[in-house]
């Protein structure tokens, strides 16, 4: 699968490339490309915004700065899906993340400040996803948020059966994850509960779906 990140900071997704799972599936599974928006502005000195028309405070990132972008890296309008993040698109969640994964390539684009001049959304992008109901300051942490989801679903990325019953999954009919305990057995008179320690396979079965049941239904 391809990714393609336009930003303001490709450097700001350093940290993230270095972690796993992304790490593990960077160059097999997931090739991610980072494209800085200043690097083939077509405006003098790398601009990429301007004040809004009508008013107010703030830049509003501009439309034939990423128009620009795109055909450099295109040489047009690519056929596949391109994703503004804004806090005004549709809502990501576990099923839309799969439903991303399932594409061989995609295009986030990511704003700062005021965010996208409208035009960039009506006529250059296919979907507008938001990471969640808050104003962040830029489309990156967005982003390296899809980029990570999308990440853990690919083969080999994480370590055999840890996703198969993770919250949201269908093993544990997309409900939460039972608790999870591990070593020490007592701290500060804190114990686990007895039923983990207990060797039975079944019975641990059993409460782990239990709790889930209860969590989900919280
Ligand atoms: C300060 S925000 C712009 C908010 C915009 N003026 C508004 O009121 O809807 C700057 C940029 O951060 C990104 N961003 C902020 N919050 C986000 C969220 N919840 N989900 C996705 N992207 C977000 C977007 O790329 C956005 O254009």
């Amino acid at each position: 699968m391809q990714i393609d990140v336009f930003t303001l900071v490709p450097h700001s997704f350093a940290w993230l490339t270095e972690q796993r799972p992304l790490a593990t599936v960077l160059g097999t599974e997931i090739d991610l490309r980072l494209f800085g928006y200043r690097d083939t502005s077509p405006l003098a000195s790398g601009q990429v915004d301007d004040s809004p028309y009508g008013g107010g405070p703030g830049m509003v990132l501009r439309v034939d700065v990423v128009a620009a972008a795109l055909d450099a890296v295109y040489g047009g309008a690519p056929d596949h899906r391109v994703i503004a993040l804004t806090p005004q698109g549709r809502q990501l969640d576990q099923a839309v993340v799969e439903e991303l994964a399932a594409e061989e390539r995609l295009t986030l684009l990511s704003a700062r400040f005021e965010g996208f001049d409208e035009r960039i959304l009506t006529h250059l992008c296919s979907d507008a996803i938001s990471i969640g109901p808050y104003v962040l300051s830029g489309g990156e942490l967005p982003a390296m948020v899809l980029v990570d989801a999308i990440a853990r679903l690919q083969p080999g990325a994480l370590a055999e059966g840890s996703s198969e019953r993770e919250t949201f999954s269908t093993e544990l009919d997309g409900g939460l994850e039972y608790p999870q305990y591990t070593r020490p057995p007592e701290f500060r008179g804190w114990g686990v509960p007895a039923v983990l320690v207990s060797g039975d396979h079944g019975r641990i079965d059993e409460w782990r779906r239990e709790q889930s049941r209860e969590r989900t239904a919280r």
